[in-house]
């Protein structure tokens, strides 16, 4: 009997009855008179005028420490952007999140992430099918690594292979790259998300069909990539078994669509289930953590809950002057709408969390990539940035030249772990992270770049040539963020915390962070395209296909 979907609130969502729109906001209206007169003072000159800049401007919570002095901020400044957070109700916003309203407010959803990863604040119903599918997850997890679930071939698993792509993909990328080298590894794990069949045929290389499991993540079960690769690796084990082979006990699912997980061919009792009020690109909580489960053991997936619960503590009970996705949302937003920074970097300066860009970049911009408000009115005024960035310190051999010497504002988030008793090479990461928040903060002056050239021993005449182009012009805006060694408590406190930054931004600017009707437009278009439907073309594609067919002969 498939359990009754419990509603949480059969009340339309409190959005409906807020009429805060930014544009009529006073403290935005105080924040534009404040954005029209930076540059009046260098950040250079502001930190030699407050020696206590630092200890006004940063703020520490349960291992964490955020360090936003670097912000192009003042207390008037930050007082209005607490005022613009009053202003929006967001209190308000907060509370209806966790009680479960549908603040979804375009698919009448409840938004329950929190609930994934079980924090007390949100509704029990939701937290008991959670912990249902929680039960389930363990008791797989448990048959697997005991070898009482095994292969076609009576074989035990030992090679997992997660097929998913987007918030099915790349929440589980992230944390198997963090956790791998401080947890030992239970089996192994790859990932295949790219309709390429390179990406999958690479796998498979190298894999045992008598001892691989196939993850199958997708909350829809719809999406191409994710069933193309999933049919690859049903005809690869079909090939390999033989078509008399119990090729079920190879698949597992997880998804909000059990039916079309069932006609896939996957059993029911090893589908996991991932509720609607879960979104994708939120779901690394549910149970699509399962290959983690699989591969680093079931208690560390309960400690990055852990750490999860603990940043959503931390956010529903902080004031917003001290609260740490609060204040990263609202340095986000007076950024991004304020000052019209329209690029964020996100720079982890750590190998591990090398991924942490990309999964920003959906959690994000797929979140806050909107401009159409709760009214349905265009939006006047900047939503989400563009989020791009990689691990330090290689990115500083790559792009940051333009961050010095370009002709763009670029805003920057400085990710930087710190473990106890750090290698020297260890010490030298985190010294480069520092040096670059500080060296794109202060720049180079003419001045300096005379001296820096006359240093050298280099002539006067050379110098006057020289010294223009060593230019920087600093005051860079950046956050840097110092967090705990790298464990699955940390890494979770890390993830919501952004969660919660993201919901922060979405509500303030009155948009819905978590539908994503854009990205449909260009899966039809695909569809469309690949189906040949006699459809209108535009120019450029009916060139680009002539050309196609031209070069491939199809
Ligand atoms: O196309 C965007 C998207 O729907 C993301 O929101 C989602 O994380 C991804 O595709 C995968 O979707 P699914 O989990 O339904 O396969």
């Amino acid at each position: 009997m498939v359990a009754a979907k419990p509603r949480f609130s059969d009340f339309i969502a409190v959005t409906d009855h807020l009429s805060f729109r930014l544009d009529q906001s006073s403290a935005a209206s105080a924040l534009q008179r404040h954005a029209a007169a930076i540059g009046t003072r260098t950040l250079r000159e502001a930190f030699e005028h407050d020696e206590d800049r630092f200890a006004r401007f940063s703020c520490a919570s349960d291992g964490l420490l955020l360090d936003y002095s670097k912000q192009q901020i003042n207390a008037a400044i930050m007082l209005e952007l607490l005022a613009l957070a009053d202003e929006a109700s967001l209190q308000t916003g907060i509370d209806s999140m966790l009680s479960g309203e549908l603040i979804n407010f375009t698919e009448r959803r409840a938004v329950l992430h929190c609930a994934a990863r079980l924090f007390e604040r949100t509704p029990v119903a939701a937290r008991d099918e959670i912990s249902a599918t929680h039960k389930r997850l363990k008791e797989f997890v448990t048959r697997i690594h005991q070898g009482d679930a095994v292969s076609a071939t009576g074989r035990r698993i030992r090679h997992v292979v997660h097929i998913g792509i987007g918030g099915s993909d790349l929440g589980p990328r992230l944390l198997a790259e963090a956790f791998a080298p401080s947890i030992p590894q239970r089996l192994e794990l790859s990932f295949a998300a790219n309709i390429d069949p390179t990406e999958i045929e690479a796998i498979l290389q190298r894999a045992n069909p008598e001892e691989t499991l196939f993850i199958v993540a997708s909350k829809s079960f719809s999406t191409a990539e994710t069933l193309f690769n999933a049919r690859t690796a049903l005809a690869w084990l079909t090939s390999a078994l033989g078509k008399d082979a119990d090729i079920s006990r190879h698949f597992v699912a997880i998804s909000n669509n059990v039916a079309a997980a069932r006609d896939f061919g996957i059993m029911a009792d090893v589908i996991f289930p991932m509720p609607e009020w879960v979104g994708g690109r939120f779901s690394v909580w549910s149970a699509i953590g399962l290959p983690l489960m699989l591969a680093f053991g079931t208690d560390a997936f309960d400690e990055f809950l852990a750490g999860g619960r603990s940043m959503d503590a931390h956010f529903a009970s902080a004031p917003f002057a001290t609260n740490l996705p609060v204040l990263a949302a609202l340095l986000g937003i007076w950024n991004a709408t304020f000052l019209g920074i329209d690029s964020h970097a996100m720079l982890p300066y750590s190998h591990r969390l090398r991924s942490l860009p990309s999964y920003l970049q959906q959690l994000e911009m797929e979140s806050n990539g909107k401009s159409v408000d709760r009214s349905g009115k265009q939006v006047r005024w900047q939503t989400a940035p563009i989020i791009f960035g990689g691990p330090g310190t290689v990115g500083q051999h790559a792009y940051h030249q333009l961050f010095y010497q370009g002709t763009r504002k670029v805003a920057f988030d400085f990710v930087v772990p710190v473990c106890a008793a750090p290698s020297p090479a260890t010490l030298s990461l985190i010294d480069n992270a520092l040096a670059q928040s500080a060296a794109l903060m202060l720049g180079r002056t003419l001045g300096e770049a005379r001296d820096e050239l006359r240093a050298r021993g280099v002539d006067e005449n050379e110098i006057e040539r020289l010294a223009p182009h060593l230019v920087c012009p600093g005051d860079q805006p950046s956050t840097t963020l110092l967090m705990p060694a790298i464990t699955p408590f940390s890494v979770g406190q890390l993830l919501a915390l952004y969660e919660h930054k993201v919901f922060v931004q979405g509500w303030i600017w009155g948009i819905n962070s978590f539908d994503q009707y854009g990205v449909e437009l260009g899966k039809n278009m695909a569809r469309s395209i690949e189906n040949g439907a006699n459809a209108k073309r535009d120019g450029s594609t009916l060139g680009l296909l002539a050309a196609i067919k031209g070069m491939s002969g199809t």
